[in-house]
């Protein structure tokens, strides 16, 4: 999907009016991705339901290492719950977003294996080979191939509901891993943090819900930031860093536009030289910093830093996360990216449910 040149050169005036306007909204969103992003909160409610009815049998605890299977909306769930359980879960964790598994899966692995649809092939084919490989396995789908071969298998299966954006479906992706590493015993129980993100996220949805003018909607106003730009969101190795890469894909897919993420400390040792480009380059990017009190005190320091070397951008805008848990900081930030991908899509003029090019890709793929 392209921008028209009449759509960028739209004055700010313009871009404003579209994200004040109900009318255009809901001209540009047929799909209803506002109400879907807004619903998190209920999402997450609803997937502590299902995760807690779901078995997950004592054969799964004791593994020596975890890892999560899955692709693109559906893998950005592993990357969340790894940021979540880092400083207390003491086996690795690795998030695959591939065909093939690593060589130390074994019958002492723990593999969830994801897919919303349930037919991606690259996920469908980790499970065959987590499968020969006698790994102890959880599926988390809400139907398809997955959940055939893994009601065939006797292996245990999370089915969540049908009809989302897989990229829509983050809380009944991530909410029964958690769930599953608490009960089984690899990671203490994360209530007291579902129900504080709960709240902050329900009296977000109002501060960044489209009938939040733009004068005061840090959503809106980072979309306006990041259009005619290139957003580059930084993080840090931590939730930040797991968020900054659901803001880059949620602003791919839902914006249909380039974004591109990186994290601090490493982004300090490559990607800040090529600030060294020079205005003209530069001025094509605008940057996003989430930071979060989490962050390593020489982390913040390298960002202050940064800022000042980053002086040829058309801009850095700050996001910072909310409250006390690490869950309701990580999806307070992404809560948001979420928003604010919605809002660039309609400063775009384009409708941020279809994925039509990844769609083309696997019916291609499918064909052949
Ligand atoms: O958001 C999307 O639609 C994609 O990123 C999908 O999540 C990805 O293609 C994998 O599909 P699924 O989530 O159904 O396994």
């Amino acid at each position: 999907m392209t921008t028209s040149t009449s759509d960028v050169e739209r004055s700010d005036v313009e871009r404003k009016a579209v994200l004040d306007s109900a009318e255009d909204m809901a001209r540009l969103d047929p799909g209803g991705m506002l109400k879907i992003v807004s619903d998190l909160p209920q999402q997450i409610r609803d997937a502590l339901g299902i995760a807690g009815r779901a078995d997950f049998p004592a054969s799964l605890a004791g593994a020596r290492c975890i890892v999560s299977a899955g692709l693109g909306g559906s893998a950005i769930g592993g990357d969340v719950v790894r940021e979540l359980v880092a400083d207390e879960l003491k086996v690795p964790m690795v998030v695959v977003r591939d065909y093939d598994l690593p060589a130390f899966v074994d019958r002492d692995t723990l593999v969830f294996v994801s897919s919303y649809s349930g037919n991606t092939e690259e996920t469908l084919s980790a499970y065959g080979i987590a499968r020969e490989r006698g790994a102890r396995m959880v599926c988390i789908t809400s139907g398809g191939r997955l959940a055939e071969l893994a009601t065939r298998d006797g292996v245990p299966l999370v089915t969540i509901p049908q009809g989302f954006p897989p990229r829509t479906a983050l809380g009944y992706l991530f909410v029964p891993m958690l769930v599953a590493l608490a009960r089984l015993g690899y990671v203490r129980d994360a209530a007291e943090g579902f129900e504080e993100a709960e709240l902050i996220l329900r009296d977000l949805a109002v501060v960044l819900g489209p009938e939040s003018p733009t004068s005061v909607n840090q959503a809106k106003r980072l979309a306006l930031a990041m259009h005619g730009k290139i957003p580059l969101i930084y993080g840090s190795s931590g939730i930040t860093g797991a968020a900054a890469l659901r803001w880059k894909t949620q602003i791919n897919e839902n914006s249909k536009t380039h974004a591109f993420w990186n994290a601090f400390p490493e982004l300090n040792h490559n990607e800040t030289v090529g600030w060294g480009a020079g205005e003209d380059i530069s001025k094509a990017l605008r940057v996003v910093l989430l930071k979060d009190k989490g962050d390593h005190p020489r982390v913040q320091r390298r960002m202050e830093i940064t800022a000042t070397l980053m002086g040829g951008a058309a801009g850095i805008d700050e996001v910072y996360s909310l409250g006390r848990s690490k869950v309701a900081r990580l999806l307070s930030l992404v809560y948001v990216g979420d928003f604010a991908s919605l809002y660039l899509a309609f400063l775009y003029g384009v409708d941020p449910k279809p994925v039509k090019v990844i769609d083309y890709l696997k019916n291609e793929l499918a064909r052949s």
